[in-house]
């Protein structure tokens, strides 16, 4: 049962999982079940409140989600059935986390009801944006948010897959060796061009795992999970990494996606 009040836990890298949830918020609403929206790396899970149903957004990474999200997931409280549901967006296709998600949320106590996964457009370094088909996918993906809050206010959401097959290929990718040496490397090679960087600021801002800190230039350590979020929001591409063409992907505005509006419902 979804209840009549949500905490939706979201995370969003460039905005594609943050309109599924804008959307899935508005049918909520509009059935008069009130929503509190809080972001998933602001929020520290061991405090959350299981009295009300729960939600969980964020984009696939890496056949999974990031190494963060799996953090907040894994430090949920117990509890003895509050329902959960999930919804995912991906550019394409997902194999590790709907079965892990599932065992992983079971074992807490949760009564998993419903899970959906979502395609929208890519955002892992794209080297050319068509417009006109991004938007046809985000259309279609909005739809199908929108039916699948639907589905879960009628009790007809399901969370199914083949835990087994999803399990095998969760401990493939999101291994700690595959993680640090292969998924995230990317990061290790994030690179700022000086003489274009405005001191903004803006990238340390939206960093989910606070790795930038903002000295007279930005600098980044060694915690990138290359969500996408500096690379794709500096206002003049002064984040880069070398020797890869990519165009900046964004689905929404940054300010959409800083830590502005907390709780908000
Ligand atoms: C590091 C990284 C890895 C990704 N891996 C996958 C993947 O394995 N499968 C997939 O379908 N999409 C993958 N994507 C694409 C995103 O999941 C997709 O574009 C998503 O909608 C982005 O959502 P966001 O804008 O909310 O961050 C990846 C994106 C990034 C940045």
């Amino acid at each position: 049962m979804l209840g009549s009040d949500i905490n939706f836990f979201c995370y969003s890298g460039t905005g594609n999982t943050l309109l599924i949830v804008n959307k899935m918020i508005k049918i909520f609403s509009d059935q008069g079940i009130r929503v509190n929206l809080y972001q998933i790396e602001h929020t520290d899970p061991k405090k959350i409140a299981t009295g009300k149903t729960i939600g969980l957004a964020f984009p696939v990474a890496f056949q999974s989600t990031f190494p963060f999200i799996w953090n907040f997931i894994n430090n949920l409280p117990q509890t003895k059935g509050t329902p959960v549901f999930m919804v995912d967006t991906m550019m394409a296709f997902s194999g590790a986390i709907v079965g892990p998600l599932k065992r992983v949320l079971s074992v807490k106590g949760y009564d998993c009801i419903g899970a959906c996964e979502i395609v929208m457009p890519n955002n892992w370094l794209p080297k050319t944006i068509d417009e006109e088909k991004n938007s046809k996918k985000i259309n279609e993906g909005l739809e199908k948010a929108g039916n699948y809050a639907l589905e879960l206010i009628e009790g007809q959401a399901s969370w199914n897959r083949m835990p087994f097959l999803s399990q095998g290929l969760y401990h493939l990718c999101c291994n700690d060796f595959i993680m640090k040496r292969v998924n995230l490397s990317a990061g290790r090679k994030i690179t700022l061009n000086k003489e274009k960087c405005l001191k903004c600021g803006l990238c340390a801002r939206l960093c989910p795992v606070d790795n930038i800190e903002m000295k007279e230039y930005p600098v980044w350590h060694n915690s990138c999970e290359v969500c996408m979020r500096c690379l794709s929001f500096c206002p003049i591409k002064a984040v880069f990494i070398p020797g890869k063409e990519f165009k900046n992907y964004r689905a929404v505005k940054a300010k959409e996606l800083l830590n502005e509006n907390p709780g908000r419902s």
